[in-house]
């Protein structure tokens, strides 16, 4: 049984926040009044609570990433993270009913998070335990999930603590996948280096960091550790540091794992690739999925991990955090609740 009836639902506006073409930034969000989705056999409606902000969502704005995440059709609601109150069911739904709580992870092509309903896919929906804010479940899906896939099938942690020892450097610590990938090194066998600004050097370390630089000084910028480690695995989540930055800093089978690669990097990746070195750079895309997404929940409900927010907005306000997310000074994540 549904909360609200389909037939409610389906005559019933929601307030949403979407854009009708490539670019525009903040000023290119517009304040809507649209009809409620409908959810499809194997979607569920959530009443959302909160979304979180990806800088991939005004990348697509931007048609940055065209064609790989076309906005499906124009206009667009943008928004991929979110975490809510189950509504509605469609018919072939399994594990959730009216009245669930859950986080889930929309697709880039459809969105839909800036709005006060969204339908999500029950192949990358999970139950949100009580303890477990829905703030907190929103930051999740984009930014968890990567930095969690990078660390585990790229740098190849072990999070139980069963692997080889393994020296990690993570980029840009501070930012939303950052603080993720910093916690979840520590939980496998490993020694962190992170770079932050100055302002979120005592956070990252009380995030787990065995060694913090600011990125704005010599030893920050040339990313040399401070007890003289090399690094094994990068998760590189800052922009615009070239190869020769990190060749030095790795070991013989170091790999940069490059989160926004660009022309150069998948150059750098080639030429890597053309000569057999033992240096790698890997760029990368995040495959979600629904355990992954499970174990961050769970990890969070456990007290093993937490959420750093940054900010939190009105969806009447999402084009100023729209601008917060295009600044790139975010500590955490930015949310935005309806
Ligand atoms: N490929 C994928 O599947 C995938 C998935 C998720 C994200 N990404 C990409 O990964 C990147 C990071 O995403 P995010 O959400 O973590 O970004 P974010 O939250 O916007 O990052 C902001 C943080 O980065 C810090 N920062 C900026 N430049 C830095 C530098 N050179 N060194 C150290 N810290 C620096 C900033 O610190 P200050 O304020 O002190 O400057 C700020 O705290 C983005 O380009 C995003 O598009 C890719």
């Amino acid at each position: 049984m549904s909360i609200l009836s389909s037939v409610d639902m389906a005559t019933k506006l929601m307030h949403a926040v979407q854009y009708d073409s490539y670019g525009g930034g903040a000023a290119g969000l517009k304040h809507v009044e649209v009809p409620v989705p409908t959810p499809k056999k194997n979607e569920v409606l959530v009443k959302v609570e909160a979304t979180s902000l990806n800088p991939v969502d005004w990348k697509i704005q931007k048609g940055m990433l065209r064609p790989l995440f076309l906005p499906r059709k124009f206009p667009h609601i943008p928004g991929t993270d979110i975490a809510g109150e189950v509504v509605e069911v469609g018919p072939e739904v399994k594990d959730f009913r009216t009245g669930d709580k859950v986080v889930a992870k929309l697709g880039h092509e459809y969105g839909g998070g800036l709005a006060e309903f969204a339908v999500a896919n029950e192949s990358l929906t999970v139950a949100r335990p009580s303890e477990v804010s829905a703030a907190e479940a929103s930051a999740l899906p984009g930014s968890g999930l990567t930095a969690h896939e990078t660390l585990t099938r790229i740098a190849r942690v072990k999070l139980d603590k069963t692997g080889e020892s393994k020296n990690i450097l993570v980029t840009a610590a501070s930012g939303g996948v950052g603080q993720y990938a910093v916690q979840l090194a520590k939980l496998g066998n490993t020694h962190v280096t992170a770079t932050c600004g100055a302002r979120n050097l005592d956070l990252v370390r009380s995030l787990g960091a065995d060694e913090v630089l600011d990125y704005k000084t010599p030893d920050g910028a040339a990313l040399r550790s401070p007890s003289g480690k090399k690094y094994d695995a990068v998760v590189h989540c800052a922009t615009g540091i070239p190869w020769s930055t990190f060749e030095p800093n790795l070991t013989e089978n170091g790999k940069v794992i490059d989160l926004t690669p660009s022309f150069s990097s998948l150059m750098t990746w080639a030429l890597k690739k053309l000569t057999f070195s033992k240096k790698q750079l890997v760029p990368f895309f995040v495959t979600a999925k629904r355990e992954n997404l499970s174990y961050l929940v769970n990890l969070v409900k456990d007290g093993k991990l937490k959420s750093i927010i940054d900010s939190t907005y009105p969806l009447s306000k999402a084009e100023d955090a729209w601008a917060k997310s295009i600044d790139g000074h975010a500590t955490g994540k930015i949310i935005v609740e309806p």
